[in-house]
């Protein structure tokens, strides 16, 4: 069975990617297949008919490899197995057989920057002495102070506190995250054939793709002395230099690594692909996204524009250009397993930065209290804005259903290290990451026979995915529909905007494509003239002639000659 309207794909199209729609699967909360409360692959597996119904492209694990869940799953002991709570290799390969007959591909995230300090290579370096070739795959170096007891530098985790943990022998080891992740020493041949080893591991096995966790991290400045960062202690991709000079983040030689990287995928038929995940200024993302490097690397700059038309253009704009500087295509996101669900950021005041959110997560998401309305609105309009877009669009699962943040989650609950290494100052990011509602009543809402490892909301089944299919007016019906339309409609990788200026300022965005498609948002409180066309889709009520407030209508105009 395949979900196209339009020709079956092209098994060694070496292009899928370029405007792929790219679910991604949080393994631990998608579907439970045994009742023991944990997401699983066979679960996955079992929903892959929905996945191919919603038509999408491809989907996105994270990571499913055994893991003492320090941080979610990030925390990799052995990357070439899967967790047993989670399945076999066998269950991940009878998943890939049944993605493959559904037409659809499979990407899975790999995890370079760190491993486990469960992974045997940490276990033997722990058990090794200083200097040692086991030491020599991580970042072991002597502290400070008259006996080694102060860390080796400045640097923060980003998790909150230092980046050195002390073992018993008196060295310390270098963990940009929790102290469960030591960071590997990718200066050491060994790390990056064995890297290599497990890009080829996988891409035997028939994914597609990869995605590639803090990709801006490998390479380090790790020669004595180890600089401090002083006043420079900030990660955010603002705070980071142009020019490669920091010592932890964004260092040119970091594109060695990944040549190396594209040598093995450009082994396969087709190529296999990846998307960094870098966190840096936006003038220094198309290096990763170049062809001879990754790929494609997330633009999270759309996430984080404020939904005003001004901005949405701007961001836009200069992610279109970067993708086309590398020769790829840009990415669209507005939600992932690490950032508050975009139907509850919408809901709140236009303005509020990420440190508001934070805030408002401390008060259980009632200060200040939401506009759910105005959310769902939004993120409609958000939805179909980003579908448009040329490029590839991933979609964080349950945005499809229009699930809102569990932001009232109990500290009891929390599992991600942000909460406890914050010392309760951030509330992080478990309330993304609820299991998701798949039917409206019963054990965990279809999630699975068992309960749920994060505790759902006695309301979620409101949202659950077999109450909202074959509803008109659903989020499931408007993603289902609009991925239907973008499949016969999507024919190049251009964009090109239309009417005045003036209109953006006063909240209108609109853009054709070609073939005579066009999309337009309105993101202001006033209705505004809708252009002519006929409506292919809108994200919500149309009346009369005029677009509503925060909506987006797809229209298509006779097809001019060219466009
Ligand atoms: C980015 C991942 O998306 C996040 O969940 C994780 O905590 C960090 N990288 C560390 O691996």
């Amino acid at each position: 069975m395949l979900h196209h309207d339009s020709p079956a794909p092209s098994p060694h199209d070496a292009d899928w990617w370029r405007q792929a729609v790219v679910y991604q699967v949080y393994p631990r909360s998608f579907a439970d297949s045994d009742g023991d409360g944990i997401g699983d692959i066979p679960g996955v597996t079992s929903r892959l008919p929905y996945l191919a119904r919603l038509g999408v492209d491809a989907v996105w694990l994270s990571p499913f490899y055994p893991s003492q869940l320090a941080d979610g799953g990030y925390d990799v002991a052995d990357y070439r197995d899967v967790d047993p709570r989670l399945g076999t290799l066998d269950d991940f390969d009878r998943m890939v057989a049944e993605a493959d007959r559904l037409g659809l591909r499979i990407m899975v995230d790999i995890v370079p920057n760190h491993s486990s300090d469960r992974h045997v290579w940490f276990q033997e370096a722990l058990a090794a002495p200083p200097g040692s070739a086991a030491r020599e795959r991580y970042v072991f170096r002597d502290g400070r102070g008259p006996d080694g007891g102060l860390p080796p530098t400045d640097w923060p985790s980003s998790f909150g506190g230092p980046a050195w943990t002390r073992v018993p022998d008196g060295q310390w080891y270098l963990h940009l995250y929790a102290p469960e992740q030591p960071d590997f020493n990718w200066d050491n041949p060994e790390v990056r054939e064995d890297f290599h080893r497990t890009l080829r591991f996988w891409s035997d096995r028939g994914v597609a793709g990869f995605r590639v966790d803090v990709a801006h991290g490998l390479a380090k400045d790790l020669r004595a002395p180890l600089r401090d960062l002083g006043e420079r202690r900030s990660y955010q991709p603002a705070a980071l230099p142009v020019d490669g000079s920091h010592p932890l983040w964004d260092r040119d030689e970091v594109h060695e690594i990944y040549r190396g990287w594209r040598q093995v995928f450009d082994a396969y038929d087709p190529p296999r692909f990846a998307v960094a995940e870098a966190w840096v200024g936006t003038s220094r993302r198309s290096a990763y996204a170049a062809a001879d490097g990754l790929g494609q690397a997330f633009n999270f700059d759309f996430l984080g524009t404020p939904l005003s038309a001004a901005e949405m253009h701007a961001t836009i704009d200069t992610a279109l250009a970067d993708a086309r500087r590398a020769g790829a295509t840009s990415t669209w996101v507005l939600s992932n397993h690490d950032v508050v669900r975009h139907v509850s950021r919408y809901a709140l005041p236009g303005d509020f930065t990420k440190q508001d959110i934070e805030a408002w997560l401390l008060t259980d998401g009632t200060e200040p209290a939401p506009d759910p309305a105005a959310g769902v609105r939004k993120a409609r309009a958000a939805a179909l804005l980003m579908l448009a877009l040329p490029g590839s669009a991933y979609v964080y699962q349950g945005e499809e259903l229009g699930l809102p943040e569990v932001a009232g989650l109990d500290r009891a609950d929390l599992r991600d290290p942000m909460w406890v290494r914050s010392g309760g100052r951030v509330k992080g990011r478990d309330g993304c990451r609820v299991p998701l509602p798949w039917t409206s009543e019963g054990a965990s809402f279809g999630f699975g026979p068992g309960g749920s490892w994060l505790p759902q909301p006695a309301d979620w089944g409101r949202y659950a995915a077999d109450g909202q299919l074959g509803d008109e007016d659903s989020f499931l019906e408007l993603y289902r529909e609009a991925l239907r339309l973008r499949r016969t409609l999507v024919v190049d990788e251009e964009l090109e905007w239309a009417g005045p200026r003036e209109r953006t300022r006063q909240g209108l965005l609109h853009f054709t494509r070609a073939g005579g498609w066009h999309t337009v948002s309105n993101l202001s409180d006033e209705p505004v003239p809708m252009p002519p066309g006929e409506v292919l889709i809108a994200s919500g009520p149309l009346t009369g002639d005029a677009l509503a407030p925060w909506t987006t209508a797809w229209l298509r105009t006779e097809r001019a000659p060219g466009r």
